[in-house]
């Protein structure tokens, strides 16, 4: 029987996915090493995040003399880095003392039993200080399992420039945006449109809210509903599958785009549109952004008569269940979610913290002005369905949309097919998947 032992700050790679595979499937739960005396916290977080979580480890470390934080640099991707910590828990393994998780992962860790229950330790006078969309996104059945760090919410940034130049204003309808992007691309050189196509969360978050801006639904939490198969759902996809091949405002590589992949090309002055989080915003700002002072943001268009969305993204912390130090983790979790803490992270990497004091703070405001603008503009945020089975549905959509944009399918088709395994998946899994 081995401890599963991961460097601190080793690029995790698809091998370790294959080691904790083995692990959940053969050694049974490994042991623990590091418990006693002195005693150490770790998490996995993503590589661009963990170098903005050093101080913050570092601060704690002195505070509690003995004590090592573990940062451990996962995979870039949202889904990798679920499927790593899946792995981890299925074996009862407590390499992970800290899970940093996003949204949609509350409901199927804490129902599997994976996570501590935290009310006891963050009463709701303390709850009340965080979002509320961000708080609502780490209960699962009446009880708390994730602290938010930082929250996120889809945003449609374009050139504020190039489109006053033309006299265009910001588009407020999918065929006005298709119509601006088109009289201002110059492809290659210059597309109208980039976004996140890729088979991953990422395209589900970009569909979602171009689905709520159509009037559509994908899975209704309550009921299990399936919207999928509706003529909302169809053109919400054929808008996408319009802006990539029909009146083509996306480069072709738009169905291989990450947020990083997309946020490059805009950021270097090769796209009037961009989809993404409000993390661009401030790396748009930088003293050497050639779009620096150039931009403007908002939420995404929608049909006529529609609303406007953007999905409700975020990170946040639960606590492993087999943590042989939840103490720890529960201190560090109240560590790196004070008013302090979210300058330290939130100030130079422009993500959205997840307390409401920090919206006002002005140590906050003067590193990233944007605040304002992302505090208000939450307003418009669209959940993902917080279903424990929330992974197979979303795997389910992704693949039909990823199909449909490919070209392979019809977009109808493709949505119809999806709403019949998620029907299929959900039905399965019976009405106790409902919140
Ligand atoms: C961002 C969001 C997260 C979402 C992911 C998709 O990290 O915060 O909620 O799932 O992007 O790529």
């Amino acid at each position: 029987m081995h401890r599963l032992r991961l460097r601190r700050g080793s690029g995790l790679r698809i091998a370790t996915l294959a080691l904790l595979a083995g692990i959940a499937a053969g050694c049974g739960g490994a042991q623990v090493g590091g418990a006693g005396g002195a005693g150490r916290v770790a998490v996995m977080l993503p590589p661009g995040e963990r170098p903005f979580w050093m101080p913050l480890a570092r601060d704690f470390e002195r505070a509690h003399p003995g004590v090592t934080v573990d940062l451990i640099e996962g995979p870039q991707s949202t889904d990798l880095r679920e499927n790593l910590y899946t792995a981890s828990l299925l074996a009862r393994d407590p390499s992970f003392d800290l899970v940093y998780m996003d949204v949609t992962w509350t409901s199927k860790f804490a129902a599997a039993g994976w996570l501590r229950p935290l009310e006891g330790a963050f009463p709701p006078q303390e709850r009340d200080r965080w979002l509320p969309a961000a708080r609502e996104a780490g209960m699962f059945r009446g009880r708390l399992y994730r602290v938010p760090v930082r929250t996120d919410v889809g945003l449609l940034y374009y050139r504020r420039d190039w489109l006053e130049g033309a006299g265009y204003a910001p588009p407020s309808t999918f065929d006005e945006l298709v119509r601006v992007a088109r009289a201002l691309e110059d492809p290659p050189r210059r597309w109208g449109f980039v976004w996140q196509g890729k088979q991953y969360e990422g395209l589900v978050c970009d569909y979602l809210e171009v689905l709520t801006g159509f009037g559509g639904t994908w899975v209704d939490p309550a009921t299990l509903e399936v919207g999928l198969d509706r003529p909302q759902a169809a053109a919400a996809l054929e808008f996408l599958v319009r802006c990539r091949s029909v009146d083509p405002i996306s480069p072709p590589g738009v169905a291989t785009y990450q947020e990083e992949e997309s946020r490059r090309l805009f950021q270097d002055g090769r796209a009037v549109f961009l989809r993404n989080w409000p993390y661009v915003w401030r790396l748009a700002q930088r003293e050497d952004s050639p779009i620096r002072g150039k931009i403007g943001a908002m939420s995404m268009v929608h049909a006529p008569g529609g609303r406007s969305a953007g999905t409700l993204g975020g990170w946040g912390l639960g606590v492993s269940a087999y943590s042989r130090r939840p103490d720890l983790a529960i201190a560090f979790i109240r560590h790196v979610t004070t008013l302090e803490s979210q300058r330290v992270l939130c100030g130079e990497t422009g993500y959205a913290p997840a307390l409401i004091e920090a919206y006002r703070d002005s140590a906050l405001l003067a590193a990233n002005p944007f605040l304002d603008r992302i505090g208000r503009l939450h307003a418009n945020a669209v959940a993902r369905p917080a279903i424990a089975r929330y992974a197979l549905a979303s795997d389910i959509l992704q693949r039909h949309l990823s199909a449909a944009l490919a070209g392979g399918e019809p977009a109808a088709r493709a949505l119809r097919e999806a709403a019949r395994e998620t029907r299929l998946m959900l039905g399965r899994a019976g009405a106790a998947e409902a919140r």
